[in-house]
């Protein structure tokens, strides 16, 4: 049985309608999104850690397409985002492709993942330095708590397609990861798999201040 697609999103009382949003399986994107939001590579500069192999990497694919974010918010009333996330393969250095990676403003605010194809894994870190690496393939589910940073990073060879929810109070903090210089692992090629790292550039958060 195919599902319903409910074209009015918000009924006569303001509520909102309930309706089907549907993956396209060949690209990850997501129909019926109503926001979209994609960098491209050239736009990720100070992200990786080897900024040589970066620079020569923008050369030839700076003008591809590093991450495509599709989202749904019903309207301004409803309190979850759900979207898609398509993360392009790719080594810069001996690094794997990867996303800028955040705490939400609303640090209590948790995150789901449910990765539909591809490899990947999830890297999270909490304020005072803890780390967490979750491995994600075709049909993992990844709770991220609240209080925890937390990135994405492609180590197949294959795009990296995730639905995501969280609350739309969340909010994305970028400013922590950058201003730490990062995370403090790395999440690096070794053989034809990945391991951890550390990244030289971390500075630890004072969690006190
Ligand atoms: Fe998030």
């Amino acid at each position: 049985m195919q599902a319903e697609h409910i074209s009015a999103k918000v009924g006569p009382q303001g509520i909102a309608s309930p309706m089907a949003l549907e993956v396209d399986r060949s690209t990850g994107r997501l129909n019926g999104a109503s926001r979209h939001y994609e960098k491209h590579v050239q736009d990720l500069a100070g992200l990786y850690f080897d900024e040589v192999a970066f620079a020569a990497h923008c050369e030839t694919h700076g003008d591809d397409l590093a991450y495509v974010v599709d989202d749904f918010r019903a309207n301004e009333d409803e309190g979850l985002v759900v979207g898609t996330s398509v993360l392009s393969p790719g080594v810069v250095g001996r690094e794997y492709a990867m996303t800028r990676g955040h705490l939400h403003e609303h640090a209590a605010a948790p995150e789901m993942y449910h990765c539909l194809s591809g490899h990947g894994v999830v890297v999270m870190e909490s304020l005072g330095g803890e780390l967490r690496v979750v491995e994600m393939r075709d049909g993992t589910v990844v709770y991220i708590p609240g209080h925890w940073i937390h990135r994405s990073v492609n180590v197949g060879g294959d795009m990296l397609v995730t639905v995501f929810a969280y609350s739309s109070a969340a909010g994305q903090d970028y400013g922590v990861v950058e201003r730490a210089r990062g995370l403090s692992r790395l999440v690096v090629r070794d053989g034809e798999g990945w391991t951890l790292v550390d990244n030289p550039r971390y500075v630890a958060r004072d969690v006190a201040s």
